[in-house]
């Protein structure tokens, strides 16, 4: 546990906000290429328009500041009485200091508003660092898929609340 971290302004994504995240995950995921399956980081990585469409279609993406600048984003989306939290990505250049922690506590606080019971996410087991985050906020694994269409063994984990 560090003592001193950053703490991330955390706010709704806006449409002219679309261009800049699409951006950060594509150099977040650009550092796992080689380690995971091409496909994946595809997937992870969409452009510019495909987040404008999520910010339209029904789902909520918070993004992280500090002075400014954009170090980190999560997406939430409410399917049947639950929460599905995915898309986080933070800056590669600004990892390790708490703005992962930061905006998944503040995805889990949104579930909490919405009154849902269960919060959802998938880890990629190879990508320790989401697991150990998830498990740390109290998820647990609840299933596995193995070769899922990524290309890769993903878990789902889960968050009673
Ligand atoms: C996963 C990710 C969002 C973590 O963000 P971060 O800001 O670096 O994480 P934090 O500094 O808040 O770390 C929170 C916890 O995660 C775990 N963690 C984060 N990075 C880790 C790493 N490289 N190795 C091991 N554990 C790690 C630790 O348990 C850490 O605990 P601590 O708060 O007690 O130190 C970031 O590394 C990232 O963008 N990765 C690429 C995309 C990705 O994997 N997204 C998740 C998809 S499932």
């Amino acid at each position: 546990m560090r003592l001193f971290r950053t703490q991330p302004r955390i706010a709704l994504a806006a449409d002219a906000d679309a261009p800049a995240i699409a951006s950060l995950y594509e150099r977040a995921w650009a550092e796992h290429l080689g380690q995971v399956d091409e496909r994946l980081v595809r997937d992870q990585a969409p452009l510019a328009d495909e987040v404008a469409a999520w910010l339209r279609g029904g789902f909520e993406v918070f993004t992280g500041t500090v002075d400014g600048d954009l170090v980190g984003v999560v997406r939430c989306s409410f399917p049947t009485g639950t929460c599905l939290v995915d898309r986080m990505a933070v800056e590669p250049g600004r990892a390790g200091n708490g703005i992962g922690r930061a905006l998944a506590e503040h995805a889990i606080q949104r579930a909490r508003r919405a009154g849902v019971t269960k919060v959802w996410v998938q880890a990629v087991p190879k990508l320790e660092g989401a697991v150990r985050l998830y498990r740390s906020l109290g998820f647990r694994e609840s299933g596995h898929l193995r070769a899922h269409y990524w290309g890769e063994d993903v878990v789902l984990m889960e968050l009673p609340l």
